[in-house]
């Protein structure tokens, strides 16, 4: 009898480590013969723990199962949600990136291959590294990380810069509110962030890779060092990467926990031991980054899917999604829903499917007021805007963005002066300092936002005139683009802030 159960971080804090243990020692007790195997997450967070067991049809999905479930789980008396392949939530999805994710055992390299796994790698070990970068840039790929930057083009700096040295840097310091994405596909299937790693060492002729890895994430950590690990054993990385006489290592890096690092320079100066603050730009990283050598830094989700471009081609990849925002994203549901977790879907689908019906709407049964894209540095958008289809250009064009496609939602008890106040404090608190209008402008405008709290609207212009400053004068995102949630909160829902005027009279 095959079990499985996650280790996924989501649904260890549901207790999925209790129930694993219940069903080993039950099962000695009743004499079963069962294969209990840890996987990651199939995304359905509300589900977690959701215990799968194999049948001849396929695998039988148990959801929130408790210790106290385990012997009807055993006794096959437990209800069941029936095959999960053919649950709606999986069916609706486009699993390319997550495709192995909550299927395999993470850290059995036999497992991965059987999925799939290391076809693309041996496909780029057999082509040019100017090949390899062409396919990638053909595939459409932009960066994940929130910038969207083709991951083609980025690759095709470094690849043309002269050095004796070059680096891939993973960034793996996935900071956005209501962001799990990165921590899901580490803990789920790191051998697929491993392999595109190794291929983009090749595509850019860089030996040496790191994954700079939030210490908020534990278990992401242990499974990613295991998989090093394994890797290195089984040939993957070391001198001489599956017989192709090209060399490729990596190492897993831990940061001390500041959003401020998980902007690419930042990173780069936390990962040589330096304090975590913005470098200038230029020189790009792709020029001059670790120790000032050419460096590829790319977040987790864009280097988990070159092995799936390489694998079914750049075409494959590129005919899914919509105008120049090609392929798939794994959008993030948190916040006030009835379904939360990671869905991945071909670039398209409207803001209002995913809210309505994706994650089923508010939780609290109260209608939906606001969602934030993005991240703390992401608009709020209004129902008006839910027809946003999701992708890049549709997002900037109704002034928001999709960043690393994190979606918090909220219901209509939801004070939006509160929230831009929020967002200039959050701007306050991770400042690093560099510039002035965002270490500056961050604190005052907090205290303008006080203001118009206590009634004084003439503050609004001087917010928006603030905002105008920060966005113009911030040396990176995290003080320019403060202003996004500041002025989404005040230009959508303007009588969340004249109200504070008719209240204080
Ligand atoms: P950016 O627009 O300055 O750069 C994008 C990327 O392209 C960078 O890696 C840059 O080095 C590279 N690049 C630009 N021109 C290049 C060229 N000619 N050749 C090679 N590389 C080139 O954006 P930035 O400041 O790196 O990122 C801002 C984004 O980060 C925002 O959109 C925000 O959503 C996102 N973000 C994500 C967070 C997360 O937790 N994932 C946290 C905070 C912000
Ligand atoms: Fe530092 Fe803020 Fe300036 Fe970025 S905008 S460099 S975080 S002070």
């Amino acid at each position: 009898m095959k079990i499985y159960v996650p280790l996924d971080s989501a649904a260890k804090a549901l207790g999925a480590d209790d129930v694993a243990a219940t069903i080993r020692s039950q099962a000695a007790i009743r004499g079963l013969d069962v294969n209990l195997i840890r996987t990651g997450s199939r995304g359905m967070i509300w589900r977690e723990p959701l215990v799968e067991i194999e049948t001849d049809q396929g695998r039988v999905g148990y959801v929130a199962v408790d210790i106290a479930d385990v012997p009807a789980l055993l006794d096959g008396t437990l209800e069941s949600i029936g095959l999960v392949d053919e649950l709606d939530w999986m069916k609706g999805q486009t699993r390319l990136t997550f495709q192995r994710c909550g299927v395999i055992d993470p850290l059995s390299l036999p497992d991965y291959e059987a999925h799939g796994g290391l076809v693309g790698l041996r496909r780029a070990i057999a082509m040019t590294p100017a090949d390899i970068v062409g396919e990638v840039t053909t595939s459409g790929l932009r960066g994940r990380g929130g910038a969207g930057f083709p991951t083609g083009i980025k690759w095709n700096t470094v690849l043309g810069a002269k050095a004796d040295q070059k680096y891939i840097v993973c960034n793996a310091d996935e900071g956005d509110s209501g962001t799990f994405a990165d921590r899901m596909i580490m803990e789920g299937d790191p051998f697929t962030l491993i392999e595109g790693m190794i291929i983009a060492g090749l595509a850019v002729e860089a030996t040496k890779g790191y994954v700079y890895l939030r210490s908020e994430y534990p278990d992401a950590i242990d499974i990613m060092d295991k998989a090093v690990v394994l890797a290195r054993h089984a040939g993957l990385l070391g001198a001489d990467v599956l017989g192709s006489g090209r060399s490729f290592d990596m190492e897993i890096r831990v940061g001390a926990g500041a959003y401020v690092c998980g902007e690419e320079t930042s990173l780069l100066n936390s990962l040589e031991g330096k304090r975590g603050v913005v470098r200038a730009k230029p020189p790009l990283p792709a020029l001059e980054g670790f120790l000032g050598k050419p460096t590829v830094v790319n977040n987790v989700i864009s280097l988990a899917t070159v092995p799936v471009v390489m694998e079914k081609g750049a075409q494959h990849y590129a005919d899914f999604g919509l105008g120049r925002s090609k392929g798939t994203i794994p959008i993030q549901i948190a916040g006030n829903v009835k379904f939360g977790g990671l869905y991945e879907t071909a670039f398209g689908m409207p803001l209002g499917d995913l809210v309505d019906k994706v994650a089923g709407g508010s939780l609290s049964g109260r209608p939906v007021k606001a969602v934030q894209v993005g991240g703390p540095l992401g608009a709020y958008m209004p129902r008006s805007k839910f027809e946003t289809p999701f992708g890049y250009e549709e997002f900037d064009g109704q002034g928001g963005l999709i960043g690393h496609a994190g979606m918090v939602v909220f219901d209509d008890s939801i004070d939006m002066l509160g929230m831009a106040r929020f967002a200039m404090e959050f701007c306050a608190v991770e400042s690093c300092g560099k510039c002035t209008p965002c270490r500056i402008g961050a604190v005052r405008g907090v205290e303008t936002i006080d203001r118009i709290g206590k009634g004084d609207t003439a503050a609004i212009e001087l917010l928006e005139d603030l905002c105008e400053t920060m966005k113009d004068g911030s040396l990176c995102a995290l003080g320019g683009f403060t202003p996004f949630p500041v002025l989404s909160a005040l230009h959508n829902f303007p009588d969340d802030f004249a109200a504070k005027k008719e209240a204080a009279e």
